[in-house]
């Protein structure tokens, strides 16, 4: 298992120098949530966006994007969706998810980002037609979270079983089994209003351990005193 140069001084550095070993603690218990908000959500970057379409109790179409999403399990299928809930408003995504128990999660490309960005926009298809991939979901679970200063929940975390997949025939690899990323364009978010593209990719094959087994015994015995 070799680094390349360039990559074995970058670690050198990341690892070892004097800026790169002071930290600042923040601890969360005495931040505000706005500030909390502001340094985690550009920490635990990039997110991808799910636009989820919904609808309410009485049938009014609603689309709007929730960047706290992530996959949960492939068996069974499974997302997860959270809302940041303020006293002021409730998000009528959660409400509707509650209500009817089915959303659809699109998610959005590069090109028709901008659209995405002024959804309160009301849609009738309940998926979103632009979108390369649209998952059919159904709430499997909610679980309603509240701050230690808090009663009323401050967020809802819903998870979604994925029931079907629409995907662009055209976005997928030749074998079908996967979708093409430089199709795809998915945009991610940042912190703040800065958002990100995925523009290369990298493989990095997985490392066999009886390939590399003897290089750490290697590195073990040499630090044992
Ligand atoms: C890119 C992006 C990501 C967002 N992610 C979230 C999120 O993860 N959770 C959340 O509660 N609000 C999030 N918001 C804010 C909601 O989209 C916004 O409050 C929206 O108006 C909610 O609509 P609704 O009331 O129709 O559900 C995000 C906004 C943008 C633009």
């Amino acid at each position: 298992m070799k680094l390349s140069a360039d990559r074995e001084e970058e670690a050198r550095l990341w690892a070892a120098t004097e800026d790169a070993r002071k930290t600042k603690i923040f601890d969360l218990d005495s931040t505000a949530p706005k500030e909390t908000y502001q340094l985690l959500t550009s920490a635990i970057i990039p997110r991808p966006i799910a636009f989820v379409s919904s609808l309410s109790s009485d049938g009014v179409p609603n689309l709007a994007p929730f960047s706290y999403f992530s996959m949960i399990s492939h068996n069974p299928p499974m997302l997860s969706v959270s809302f940041a809930l303020s006293a002021r408003r409730p998000k009528d995504t959660r409400e509707n998810i509650l209500q009817t128990k089915e959303f659809t999660v699109n998610i959005i490309s590069e090109p028709f980002i901008e659209a995405a960005n002024s959804t309160s926009v009301l849609v009738k298809p309940p998926i979103v037609e632009e979108s390369a991939v649209s998952m059919e979901c159904e709430l499997y679970s909610h679980q309603d979270i509240s701050s230690s200063s808090s009663v009323l929940p401050t967020a809802t975390l819903v998870l979604g079983l994925i029931k079907r997949v629409h995907v662009r025939e055209s976005f997928l690899s030749e074998d079908g089994s996967t979708l093409d990323p430089t199709k795809l364009r998915p945009v991610a978010r940042l912190g703040g209003v800065t958002y990100a593209r995925v523009v290369e990719g990298f493989d990095l094959p997985r490392v066999s351990w009886k390939a590399t087994k003897g290089v750490y015994e290697e590195i073990d015995s040499t630090q044992k005193p």
